[in-house]
Order: structure tokens, then sequence, then C-alpha cells
């Protein structure tokens, strides 16, 4: 049998729900040869009752993370969880991560292991509805052109809400209690969550080193119950969307809130779901929808990117260059 020492690096919505699943899949490990032994979970309060498996090695110390062979992160945040991975990235170990922001905003320094094949990330956009994991293979084959998403579960949810009756308070407290939403919150109500989900999904359509800064950013804060059930007798309804296409010789990114009509492909995947219209020349117009947010269907993501480095798969490797 194969020991696997594994480092987990929070234990919050999907750090839980990762555990978790784990557990559950244990024949799945044996069936393989592995065994996975957790020998780190960094918490910043390790006498907070958690629903994880008995004897999981809770702590606010990150020492654990100079023995293991491979690190799953799910903290959040940018400039702490870069601090803890850069050693060990150096060291050429493997990092499963569902942390969007980190992805968007240190690309400069991620990259690098990003094309070494050593960073897993379909949890990122999309949660445990791939879409990186076909972006990152197959559809390198196709001439891109343009992308459509909804990619934020945590507006979606507020949105349809709102369209409900519900106040846009009440909406986001419930989208907090579900473990959709972001800590704090505005990087979902203010667009910020689905810029970086964008910026990660650009760098297999448009160029590797595509930058989260150009993205054009606007949120749903303006947007009133009113304004949505407005849209709503009109048979349109508001989605939170994240757009890459072409305009003026050069590619446009941007988030901001649409009225779409009601049957358009991204109003119909549901009200915490995420969908998203993909156009390549060749492959012509795909669409992907499910699950986007919340810790199980995050985390089912995250430990198919754990299998998927134990067979021997390299992680999500993007663009070499600006293609665009
Ligand atoms: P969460 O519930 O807030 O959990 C964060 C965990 O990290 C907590 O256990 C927290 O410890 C720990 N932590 C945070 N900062 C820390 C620090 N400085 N030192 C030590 N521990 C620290 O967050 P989440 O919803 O699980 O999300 C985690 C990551 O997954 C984020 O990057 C998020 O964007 C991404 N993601 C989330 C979802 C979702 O639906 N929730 C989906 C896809 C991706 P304590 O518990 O002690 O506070
Ligand atoms: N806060 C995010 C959302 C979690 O609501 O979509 C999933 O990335």
């Amino acid at each position: 049998v194969r020991e696997i020492t594994l480092g987990l690096l929070g234990c919050g919505s999907v750090g839980t729900a990762f555990l978790q699943l784990l557990e559950r899949r244990r024949q799945v490990f044996d069936d393989m040869g592995v065994r996975i032994r957790v020998t780190g979970v960094l918490v910043r309060d390790a006498a907070r009752p958690r629903d994880v498996p008995a004897g999981t090695p809770l702590t606010e110390s990150p020492d654990f993370l100079n023995e293991c062979s491979v690190v799953v992160e799910v903290m959040g945040g940018t400039s702490r969880p870069l601090e803890l991975l850069r050693p060990y990235l150096r060291s050429g170990r493997p990092v499963i991560t569902a942390n969007k922001a980190l992805l968007a905003e240190c690309w400069d320094e991620l990259r690098p292991y990003a094309l070494a094949g050593q960073l897993y990330y379909e949890a990122s956009v999309m949660a445990g509805t791939p879409v990186i994991g076909p972006m990152s293979t197959v559809l390198r084959a196709s001439t891109f052109q343009r992308l459509q998403a909804v990619v934020n579960g945590t507006c979606n949810f507020i949105l349809t809400c709102m369209e409900e009756g519900h106040t846009y308070a009440a909406a986001l407290a419930e989208a907090q209690a579900l473990g959709y939403a972001e800590d704090p919150p505005t990087l979902d109500v203010g667009g910020f969550d689905s810029a970086h989900k964008l910026a990660v999904l650009a760098r297999f359509c448009v160029g590797g080193d595509f930058a989260y800064d150009q993205i054009a950013v606007q949120g749903i804060e303006a947007l009133t119950p009113e304004l949505v059930r407005a849209a709503a007798q009109r048979g349109e309804r508001y989605k939170l969307v994240a757009e890459l296409r072409r305009e003026d010789g050069g590619w446009h990114a941007s988030v901001s809130p649409q009225a779409l009509p009601a049957d358009h492909a991204l109003c119909t995947a549901g009200a915490s779901r995420n969908a998203m219209v993909y156009e390549g020349e060749e492959c012509g117009p795909l669409f992907f929808a499910g699950g986007g947010a919340g810790g199980m269907v995050t985390a089912s993501a995250m430990v198919g990117d754990l299998l998927d480095w134990l067979i021997g798969f390299p992680g999500h490797v993007p663009l070499h260059g600006l293609e665009g």
C-alpha cells in the first residue's frame, strides 16, 4: 500500500466536505492501493467543534506542510495562502486549490507552477461542474470565439430570491448560511469573484498570461427587488454575466448585471446553479451547467483532482503564450 500524506489548509464549508468525501471514497483509494493520511488541517481556531471525521488533526500551526506529499488549499485569501504554498511549490510538489482569488491575483508567481502541471484547480470555477478540465484538454484544439457565463452562485441565488419577493439582505444571509458566499461577501456581490473566475478561464481561451485587472467589473449592488421584478414582468431575468469576446481587434472581458430573455441558456440553470456558453470555431457552441457553489459540490471536484494526481495526470496547464 502506497501511503500519501495530505495537508489541508482550511476547514470551513469546503474543507469539511472534502474530509467527509475522502472518508466516503476510502474504497476507491483502497482499490488503487493508496492510503491517504491527513497529517494536518490548518484552521484559525482548532478548538472549535467541527463536523469532521474522528481524529482529524486540526491545528493552528502550518508545520505539517514540510512533510506532505500533496496539499489541498481551501482557506481563501491571497497573501497568506501564497506565503504558505511558496516553499512547498518550489519543492516541486502538487497543490489542489479551489481558491480563484489566489489564482487570479497571484498569477505572475503561480503561472510557472501551473505550466509545470503542479496546480490542480477544477473546483475554482463552477465548483463540481467540470469546465477547467475540458478547457485545459480537448477544447484547446478549437479556435476560441466567445464565452458568456454565470459563475457566481451567491449572486444567482440572491437575484432569484429577489424575483420571488425577498429582500436583498435576507437573500444574502441565506446564501451565507448555505455556505455559498465568500468572506467578505463583497467579493460576490461586487462582481470580483466572477472576475476572478473569468481570469482563470481566459487563460485557457485567449492567453496564458491574461491579467485579472484587464476585466471591467460591475456587481449587483445597484439592483433593487423592484428592478428585478420589473424585468421578470417583461419576460427577462437579471443575471451577473461574465463575458469574454472580441472587440476592436482585442479581447474584451467584463462582469456586469444583464437582463436576459428568460429562455436564454444562462437563465435556465436554476437558482444557485452556474451556466456557461462556450463558443469555439471548430467545436461549435457548448453549454455547461450545474452546481457552482456549496461545500460538497466543490469538494467533489477537489477529490477528483486528487484522484487525477494519483493516477498521474498533470494539473491544469494554461495556454503557453498570448494567443489572441
Ligand atoms: P470558509 O468556510 O470561510 O473556510 C475557510 C477556512 O480557512 C476556515 O476553516 C478558516 O479557519 C481557515 N482559515 C482562513 N484563514 C486562515 C488563516 N489565516 N489561518 C488559518 N486558517 C485560516 O471558506 P469556504 O467557503 O470553505 O471557501 C474556501 C475556499 O474555497 C475559498 O478560496 C473559496 O473562494 C473557495 N470556494 C468556495 C466555494 C463555496 O461554495 N464555499 C466554492 C468554490 C470555491 P476557521 O474555521 O478556524 O475560521
Ligand atoms: N462564493 C462563490 C459563489 C463560491 O457564490 O459562487 C463558489 O465559487
